[in-house]
């Protein structure tokens, strides 16, 4: 089937640079040709009819801007057969015959299911602080967040070397450690405590026998949120209980990570998938999320993307130990 019209969502969490993919997919759209609709709130926007026709100028000036001009939501109703049913008939109703989604894990899941229940192409971005999507070596986003992390553990950091006390700073990542790894190398911390091997070893415990203040006075440790590593509030109780000799704080980062004019890595790698998301479905692609591997466009099938073991670079911990003595 030709297409002639495409909508655009943005779905769960908001990420920085979610505006420069609108924009990006939106001008490349509109330079090949295609109609493009912008659905409001994500799924819920394509249930409830809330769609609006994007010209070139919709996306004028959003390059910058935190957050999504399009909104976004969690949608219980669509991971429901009946919410898919109704937003199968808005599409018809509108004449939109192709999707992008830009989202992340459960935002792809459910584009997943829709295009196999209804046979539309559908073509997915990456947009999530938290970079767990396999397949694709960065998200729209995480650079951000990883920045906004970086200033707030800097400024953490004049404190508790001020009270010499031990931080503990819970970062978001979901499941994932990317923004507590990264983030811990960013900021010179002492410790990044993460899920990805959070069941293997009891991480406090080894850094605190580590004599991870041997040379100084301070610590600060990244820990992402995440049932699996107690999450900063479990540890701290922790500290509190077995290690009572350290003056311990929490700070969680919370959705200031989420927010945020977005880095130019952000800005470029969001521009540049979101021209390829056109040139995917111009391809005949379909169910794909874009990718980027080694500074390449990549297509992920979305079975591939949403699979929930993105590996993460173990290395980088010891990198953490070695530079933090
Ligand atoms: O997926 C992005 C994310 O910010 C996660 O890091 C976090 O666990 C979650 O969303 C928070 O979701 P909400 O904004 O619905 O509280």
């Amino acid at each position: 089937m030709e297409i002639k019209c495409v909508g655009i969502l943005t779905s769960g969490g908001d990420a920085p640079a979610m505006n420069a993919a609108i924009r990006a997919v939106t001008r490349a759209a509109i330079y090949n040709g295609f109609e493009v609709k912008g659905i409001m709130r994500g799924y819920k926007g394509l249930i409830s009819g809330e769609i609006i026709p994007f010209k070139t100028q919709n996306v004028s000036n959003i390059i910058k801007q935190g957050g999504t001009i399009l909104k976004t939501a969690r949608c219980q109703e669509f991971t429901t057969p009946e919410g898919r049913k109704i937003a199968y008939e808005t599409m018809q109703k509108e004449g939109i015959d192709a999707l992008v989604v830009i989202g992340g894990d459960g935002s792809l899941t459910g584009a997943r299911v829709f295009a196999s229940e209804y046979n539309i192409p559908i073509v997915g971005l990456p947009g999530t602080i938290d970079n767990d999507l396999y397949g694709t070596d960065t998200t729209i986003g995480y650079d951000t967040a990883l920045n906004t992390i970086m200033e707030a553990v800097d400024k953490l950091r004049d404190t508790a070397s001020s009270h010499e006390r031990l931080f503990f700073v819970e970062v978001m990542g979901r499941n994932a450690g990317f923004l507590a790894l990264n983030g811990a190398i960013a900021t010179g911390a002492e410790a990044a405590i993460i899920p990805e091997i959070a069941t293997e070893v009891d991480q406090l415990a080894e850094l605190i026998q580590n004599g991870f203040r041997k040379s100084k006075n301070s610590s600060i440790v990244l820990v992402a949120e995440s049932e699996v590593t107690g999450g900063a509030m479990g540890l701290a109780k922790r500290v509190e209980e077995e290690y009572p000799q350290y003056d311990v704080r929490v700070t969680i980062l919370g959705h200031i990570q989420r927010g945020g004019s977005p880095t130019a890595s952000d800005r470029i790698i969001a521009s540049r998938m979101g021209e390829a998301a056109i040139n995917a479905l111009l391809e005949g692609q379909r169910n794909v999320m874009i990718g980027i591997q080694n500074d390449e466009i990549v297509y992920v099938p979305f079975s591939k993307a949403i699979r929930n073991d993105k590996p993460i670079n173990r290395d980088l911990l010891n990198t953490v130990k070695i530079l933090s003595i």
